[in-house]
């Protein structure tokens, strides 16, 4: 089988910094994988790399064995999703940010679609007309998680994106991450959580830009 993702000696500077250093990785189809590591060892950056919102200084990254400069980044961005720490969410109301999704695809907005993507986490269909600043920080990252999610990818990068949340929400969280798992989307997942760590294939760990230990569960 081809990898996801093959990293060989992979680097990244900015600034004369070196954030990244010598990462090596491969990444199967329909892995779950939890990358963890203390604040500033390169995590984010390393899931920017995957995501192609950062182009690393040294080696290439393949994406199913092609170069990722390969591919158009729109279609590669459709295929690799990454959801971030901070949620941004735009617009006025839940809907302005669920319609998005289907305006890049020229479809018309499938509202049945949508609910039931809401209630994939716990959110009910009212959430669509609320307006953006009303919601909590836990409702906030589940609309950004549904529009990420309406049209399903084929990789999923979680940066954090539990942390500060409350346990519900969390588990809710959690449980959508192993149910895509299980229909065969590869998870790269940054976290603290041990829960997510438990229900991971493999986790990874950085320090100082280096990946340190790998232990096969
Ligand atoms: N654009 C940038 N310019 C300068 N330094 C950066 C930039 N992006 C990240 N860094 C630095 O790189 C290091 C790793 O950052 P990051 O990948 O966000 O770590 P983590 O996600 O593990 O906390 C930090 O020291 C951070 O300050
Ligand atoms: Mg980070």
């Amino acid at each position: 089988m081809t990898p996801h993702f093959n990293l060989t000696n992979i680097g990244y500077t900015v600034a004369d910094q070196r954030i990244l250093h010598d990462i090596t990785l491969t990444v199967m189809p329909g892995e779950f994988i939890t990358l963890a590591g203390p604040s500033g060892s390169g995590k984010s950056t390393l899931l920017r790399l995957l995501a192609t919102l950062l182009t690393p200084t040294t080696g290439t990254i393949t994406y199913n064995g092609q170069p990722q400069a390969h591919y158009d980044k729109i279609t590669y961005r459709r295929e690799v999703s990454y959801c971030f720490q901070q949620p941004s969410l735009f617009g006025e109301t839940v809907a302005d940010n669920l319609r998005f999704p289907f305006e890049i695809r020229k479809l018309p907005f499938d509202q049945t679609q949508a609910e039931q993507a809401l209630a994939n986490v716990a959110l009910a269909p009212t959430m669509l007309a609320k307006p953006i600043i009303s919601l909590s920080g836990g409702e906030k990252q589940r609309v950004a998680l549904v529009r990420n999610l309406l049209f399903a990818p084929k990789v999923l990068l979680l940066d954090e994106i539990t942390t500060g949340l409350d346990v519900d929400t969390k588990t809710i969280i959690h449980t959508l991450i192993a149910k895509l798992n299980a229909e065969g989307i590869t998870i790269v997942a940054i976290t603290h959580d041990e829960s997510e760590i438990q229900a991971a294939h493999r986790l990874l760990h950085l320090t100082a830009g280096t990946l340190e230990a790998k232990h096969d569960k």
